[in-house]
């Protein structure tokens, strides 16, 4: 019987392919780094056809470390989210670059429509705030930009990430691929109303998207359309954005359960049950799952940079020679020194939103040296999260514990001053990559492997608790100093 999950994970900075077994052992992975483009200021750029090549490279050879495409039960995919593809229905080919969901090229159609007074509309119909963060914008600026678009007529087709993954996947040598979206991907879109699931007409024609190029709106887990390019037919039976299906993978199943996942940015979200929450401090309401054609929702605080502001330490100001030596030179001091580091590097998103916000390194004497100024970056994750979790209280859905995941939480140093900062237990689970148990637990829901997301938990292993050990007088320093840097950034 045919039981192994075949995860295709595509991130922003890489994409990869994962087996896994039916108890959530992982069985292999395979792992390509995807080029980032930066054609200027605020501009991030994919090339769709290098997710595509990558992605199957990927897959192959996670096939073949399987024993066979007959080995393989289903393909579950998750992806960064908003991140928007333009192609040809007829080539199969990318008609322009992908537009990543860092990109602020939109910001000025999100000031005029706010300056419409657009935006309590908007975020009543999609539960999302006016920012170039979503996908919407992204396709209104692309169709007024690129004539090719235009000039494409009923050959373009527009999808997030996953959509053009399963029509790669299922098309044929002539095209024709299967186009579809599922209900997580495409309520980041802003064209998807959350409460019915459907497009908005309203809102298509509102951010000028062409309603023909868009997808069809799928469950998350469901027998989608199957691949033969792998040498054998292989089901593709589950499909979510990389947050939601990293909640899922935390097994954040029951109203209240959250969970915060540090990758590229931090995104937090807390199971909100089956109605669809309404944020009155800048968070986002957004679907969790469809299953059965019925959603289940989520509140959300998406924080634009994470582990990126380490890679920029490493890349861009040569302070670190890598990501993992930034514990021992947050220990190597005994405080920040007084530095804040507040990274706006592509704006601020939650709760402030200020697409054109820019990063501050502040505090500075002569007295702060490298260490200092890395400490002060680690120290910004738990300073944003604790932003978030306000927000969250405010809106009624305080956290009484975190689960945590992504690459940057392997930092020891980081987990416990999560910990201690937003004075609650923090859970991490011994198999970080909960975005890809995720995405294999909806395959092996929508191949039948498993009846429901409460039986597909049983893939989660075991976790490690840090509980909050800062006394109050230091968290109150920290945060003071923290809240004068973020007030400086917002302002100006
Ligand atoms: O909304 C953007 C998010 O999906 C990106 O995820 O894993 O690349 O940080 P990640």
């Amino acid at each position: 019987m045919r039981e192994t999950l075949l995860v295709l994970d595509e991130g922003t900075t890489s994409t990869r392919a994962m087996l896994f077994a039916p108890d959530g052992t992982c069985l292999g992975s395979e792992q390509k780094p995807l080029t980032q483009h930066y054609p200027g200021p605020g501009l991030v750029e994919h090339d769709a056809a290098e997710i595509w090549t990558k992605t199957a490279q990927c897959a192959t050879a996670m096939v073949k470390a399987a024993g066979g495409p007959d080995a393989i039960a289903a393909i579950g995919i998750t992806n960064q989210r908003e991140t928007v593809v333009f192609w040809d229905r007829d080539t199969g080919e990318p008609l322009a670059p992908a537009i990543v969901w860092q990109d602020r090229r939109s910001a000025v159609i999100c000031r005029e429509l706010k300056e419409r007074g657009e935006e309590p509309g908007v975020q009543a119909r999609t539960g999302l705030l006016l920012d170039p963060y979503f996908s919407g914008t992204k396709i209104g600026w692309a169709m007024e930009h690129w004539p090719q678009l235009r000039e494409a007529g009923s050959r373009l087709a527009i999808g997030t990430v996953e959509s053009w993954l399963v029509w790669k996947l299922t098309a044929g040598e002539r095209g024709g691929g299967l186009h579809v979206t599922d209900a997580t991907n495409a309520s980041r879109t802003m064209l998807m109303e959350l409460g019915s699931g459907g497009w908005s007409d309203g809102l298509v024609a509102l951010l000028a998207a062409p309603r023909h190029a868009l997808p069809e709106i799928v469950d998350c887990a469901g027998r989608f359309g199957t691949t033969g390019l792998f040498g054998g037919s292989i089901p593709i039976c589950g499909m979510a954005g990389d947050q939601q299906a990293a909640t899922i993978g935390q097994a954040c199943l029951s109203p209240g359960e959250t969970k915060a996942t540090y990758g590229t940015g931090a995104f937090v979200l807390t199971n909100a049950g089956a109605v669809p929450p309404a944020s009155k401090n800048r968070l986002l309401a957004t679907a969790l799952w469809q299953i059965g054609g019925r959603r289940t929702y989520a509140l959300e605080g998406s924080v634009f940079v994470a582990g990126s502001l380490i890679q920029w330490l490493r890349d861009s100001l040569k302070l670190i020679g890598t990501a993992a030596e930034t514990e021992a030179i947050a220990r190597s001091v005994a405080d920040n020194g007084g530095v804040y580091l507040v990274p706006a590097l592509s704006g601020l998103g939650a709760p402030w939103w200020q697409p054109e916000a820019r990063a501050a390194i502040s505090g500075l004497s002569f007295s702060a040296g490298r260490a200092h100024v890395v400490r002060a970056a680690l120290e910004a994750q738990a300073h944003q999260s604790h932003d978030l979790k306000a927000a969250f209280a405010a809106d009624g859905a305080d956290w009484a514990r975190l689960r945590i995941d992504g690459g940057m939480v392997n930092n020891d140093w980081i987990a416990q001053d999560l910990a201690d900062i937003l004075n609650i237990p923090v859970d991490r689970p011994a198999f970080a990559e909960t975005t890809a148990l995720g995405a294999a637990m909806l395959a092996g829901i929508g191949c039948g492997l498993f009846a429901d997301l409460g039986e597909a938990a049983g893939m989660r292993g075991k976790v490690e608790t840090f509980e909050p050990a800062m006394g109050a007088e230091a968290r109150r320093i920290r945060l003071a100093g923290w809240q004068d840097a973020v007030a400086n950034v917002v302002r100006g």
